[in-house]
């Protein structure tokens, strides 16, 4: 077989077999496919697509690249929650306790930042101490013990991913619904869980900006989960605007403590309690609405505080952040406001914009190398619908002497537009499938 034959018959519009499939993806992780291959590859891929069957054989390709986790040692089903990414999306932090706190395992692999977006891995590196690598002993130990771990993909998970998304990064075809559908099922499938709560985000801050292409991704991943004989929902999620206001790493876990004691922004909270509702559904504890009744009993009595408290002490964080966030994470010190330039409503946010300014001020990558700044980040102060005085903060930036503070008021600038007339602000959960 050879590489040229398969992207062509791909560029041409025809189907690919299992073979060809597992030729690309395993030639391309041993190193016998060349990065140029492989790009051509896949943005033929990016116009002529993979169908349903073609996405499954790349979704099992790749998740037997690596280790193909066993959680069984784990009593009780074991449920994961994914999001494909959003700005200020710290659900992970406050969903993984809460669910936690009401009795089901949670064993949650997450990543890193990727683009735009944050990564929940990231976001808990800014707690001093807290440890995200963990051996998978300890990991399954820390779980049986605790009820909750939550760690980086090892290094063997998915290795065609991590080699595969770093080229699609770099050749603009992250965007296409098959691609992402079969990265992320193959890093969910090893992870080893037996159901999956798929948060799926639309809107200007979000990988599928339609909502009807958000949509047909999420079926796609139903669909994959259900052919490996797992249990998964889809919630689609609005992501027209950063969810919450703290958009940052070490900011981000802030809200999500202050969530969790109960004094979080009401989207937040929302897309949190929907979201371990029906993780408590999947798990077989209650329904749907019974489900949130218990979770927000768990936040009210400080339960699932206490959960967040137990995760950080176990992987070696410094727990009294949980008491006084603002002291024990770092945040910085120098704040920019960026101001209203006339009066009116906030009528639209482009949220990715507001991704990628907290980028610039070093909350994020641009490269895969780059190093984070945990303190920096973003405070959005005006949402979608709010009014706003001319001269008022729409937005506070804490930025360091390395952030590109310029850049970063460029961006927000372009991002909002204040109009007249108020406008109805958008509900976070639009449907679940
Ligand atoms: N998140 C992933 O893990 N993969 C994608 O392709 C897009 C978002």
């Amino acid at each position: 077989m050879r590489a040229y034959d398969v992207i062509l018959k791909k560029r041409n519009g025809e189907k690919l077999s299992r073979e060809e499939i597992e030729f690309m993806v395993g030639g391309y992780v041993k190193g016998e496919i060349p990065d140029y291959q492989m790009a051509a590859f896949l943005m033929a891929v990016y116009f002529r697509h993979l169908d349903e069957e073609e996405t499954y054989y790349f979704t099992e390709t790749m998740m037997r690249s690596g280790e193909v986790l066993d959680l069984s040692e784990i009593p009780g089903t074991k449920v994961d929650k994914h999001s494909t990414g959003g700005v200020g999306d710290k659900t992970t932090l406050v969903v993984a306790p809460l669910v936690a706190s009401a009795g089901v395992p949670v064993a949650k692999m997450s990543g890193r930042a990727l683009g735009h977006t944050g990564g929940t891995i990231d976001k808990l590196e800014s707690i001093p101490g807290f440890r995200t690598e963990l051996s998978l002993e300890e990991f399954i130990k820390n779980v049986k013990k605790y009820g909750i771990a939550i760690v980086g993909q090892t290094g063997n998970l998915v290795p065609a991913d991590k080699k595969i998304y770093a080229l699609r990064d770099a050749t603009a075809t992250v965007d296409e619904i098959s691609l992402i559908a079969s990265s992320i099922m193959s890093k969910k499938l090893a992870g080893g869980s037996d159901a999956f709560v798929l948060d799926v985000k639309f809107g200007t801050g979000a990988f599928m900006k339609g909502f009807e292409d958000a949509k047909k991704l999420a079926f796609l991943m139903l669909r994959i989960a259900q052919q490996h004989g797992k249990k998964a929902v889809a919630v689609l999620s609005n992501m027209d605007q950063p969810l919450g206001k703290a958009v940052g790493n070490s900011l981000e876990v802030i809200e999500a403590i202050e969530t969790l004691k109960g004094n979080g922004p009401e989207d937040l909270k929302e897309l949190s309690l929907t979201l371990g509702a029906l993780m408590l559904e999947l798990a077989g504890v209650a329904d749907f609405e019974e489900g949130k009744k218990i979770l927000q009993e768990k936040l009210e009595t400080g339960e699932a505080l206490d959960k967040f408290r137990l995760l950080v002490k176990a992987q070696g964080g410094n727990e009294r952040v949980v008491d006084d966030p603002w002291r024990v994470l770092p945040v910085a010190e120098q704040v920019v406001e960026f101001s209203a330039a006339r009066e009116g409503f906030v009528s639209k946010i482009d949220a990715e914009k507001v991704g990628i300014a907290s980028m610039m001020l070093g909350a994020g990558r641009k490269k895969k190398e780059d190093r984070i700044d945990h303190s920096v980040g973003i405070i959005v102060e005006k949402k979608l619908g709010d009014s706003v005085k001319k001269g008022e903060a729409i937005a506070r930036l804490f930025v360091s002497d390395r952030s590109d503070v310029e850049s970063a008021l460029k961006l927000l600038k372009e991002a909002y537009v204040i109009s007249d007339s108020p406008s109805e602000p958008p509900r976070v959960v639009e449907e679940v499938i």
